[in-house]
């Protein structure tokens, strides 16, 4: 069954992204074409980037980077679920990105975001992110606005005119990981 990891970008105390994402898992959950998991960084609490030898050489020092690797590198896909911060991503989520780069090749990423501007400037960020990551990155993504569909900026409350939006980005993360898996094989086993 092909696995996809549902990513918390946040780990900021009184976080809104925890309730977003378990909102994914909760409509990922029991499709029946994958198994989905919710992958919170708060259980991998990373120091900034203090490798030595950059991730795409594939010589992972610390103990902490190997633990990471092998939690990413046994998922065929992922949602990324991201805050706006600055027009960008959060630095704990582009941290913990950059510490890894086999582990994230060839598969495949869908993005959920919010903020005042639905996050979508965070998501933009992350596209390019993916490229350098060979990560398929797919186009249906999940847009949220802090105004519209929280009360006070820190209860979500999704209107249901979302779920579409994560069902068709579900469908198209599914997809690719699966379509993909063929890749990933000649990549490890060449490696
Ligand atoms: C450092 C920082 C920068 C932010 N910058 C933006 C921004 O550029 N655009 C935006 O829409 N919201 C911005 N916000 C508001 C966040 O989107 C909002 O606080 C959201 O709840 C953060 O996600 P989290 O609670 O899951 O950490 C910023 C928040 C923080 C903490």
């Amino acid at each position: 069954m092909t696995r996809i990891g549902i990513i918390i970008g946040s780990t900021r105390p009184n976080r809104v992204g925890e309730q977003v994402a378990r909102w994914v898992y909760g409509l990922a959950d029991g499709r029946g074409d994958a198994d989905f998991d919710l992958i919170d960084l708060r259980d991998y609490p990373l120091p900034h980037l203090d490798e030595p030898i950059p991730a795409s050489l594939g010589q992972y020092q610390n103990e902490h980077t190997r633990e990471w690797a092998a939690k990413i590198a046994a998922y065929d896909g992922f949602v990324m679920v991201t805050p706006e911060y600055n027009h960008s991503t959060s630095g704990v989520l582009k941290n913990a990105i950059d510490f890894l780069y086999a582990e994230w090749n060839n598969k495949a990423v869908g993005f959920v975001s919010y903020g005042s501007a639905g996050g979508a400037r965070a998501v933009e960020h992350l596209r390019l992110v993916a490229g350098e990551l060979q990560m398929a990155d797919v186009r249906q993504q999940v847009v949220l606005s802090l105004l519209t569909e929280f009360e006070n900026f820190s209860v979500f409350k999704p209107n249901d005119y979302n779920r579409p939006a994560v069902t068709t980005m579900l469908d198209q993360v599914v997809a690719w990981s699966t379509a993909l898996a063929p890749l990933r094989q000649e990549t490890s086993a060449s490696v």
